[in-house]
């Protein structure tokens, strides 16, 4: 396939604390994958930047797969030079165990540690917004709370064209309700629907003409 090509991320990250434990979240990279799915229907090249998540990758997309926020930020930033748009629909933790351990934690013995030291992750679309040339970079916001001034405050800080707000109850859910906002300056919109539905009106708005070159 020819023509302009985009990067899409799903699912969550894992941070090992141990040998056997990790920090994660509960996405399921559902709305990633259909996202995928969507830009593929308009004629768009996608690679697909995947979590772990027992989905089946959609056979026209390239897929890599990631599995701590170190791994997606060097995939990203191997891909970014020349795409044309970079969708991060990944549930991308926040904090890492600063000491993780090389066997198990036990919890026997003296001296055994209760607590955990965790430092923050980098902020990867944050990063790629540092660094845009020409790309059309598309943040989601996962927010309980003031969804839409969130979501532009993301939009200002991460330098990004679009964000994508939902709140929690998104994880996992076949139906989800989301708040658009761009730099237009125009009012927010709102799109419910199956997570199939609300990507292909998505991806209309990154591409708003399907390519068919
Ligand atoms: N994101 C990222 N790297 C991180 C954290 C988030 O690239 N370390 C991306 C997410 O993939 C998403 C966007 O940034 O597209 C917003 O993520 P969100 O979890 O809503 O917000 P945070 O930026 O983590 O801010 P906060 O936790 O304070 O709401």
């Amino acid at each position: 396939m020819a023509g302009p090509r985009v990067v899409v991320t799903a699912g969550p990250t894992r941070e090992w604390i141990d040998a056997v434990r990790f920090i994660s979240n509960p996405s399921t990279g559902r709305m990633g994958f259909a996202l995928a799915r969507a830009f593929l229907e308009r004629g768009v090249r996608v690679e697909l930047l995947a979590g772990p998540t027992h989905l089946e990758a959609p056979a026209r997309a390239q897929v890599a797969r990631f599995e701590t926020v170190e791994d997606l930020r060097r995939l990203l930033l191997d891909r970014y030079e020349g795409a044309c748009a970079v969708v991060m629909a990944a549930a991308v933790g926040d904090w890492r165990p600063a000491h993780p351990m090389e066997g198990k934690w036990g919890k026997r013995g003296a001296g055994v540690a209760t607590s955990l030291d965790l430092v923050a992750t980098p902020d990867v679309l944050a990063e790629l917004g540092r660094r845009k040339a020409a790309q059309f970079l598309v943040g989601f916001a996962l927010e309980t709370e003031r969804l839409e001034e969130r979501a532009r405050a993301k939009m200002a800080e991460k330098n990004l064209d679009l964000v994508v707000a939902n709140g929690p109850e998104a994880f996992g859910a076949g139906h989800t309700e989301v708040l658009l906002v761009d730099r237009s300056g125009g009012p927010a919109e709102r799109l419910a629907g199956t997570k199939e539905e609300v990507a292909r009106a998505i991806a209309a708005r990154v591409f708003p003409t399907p390519f068919t070159g």
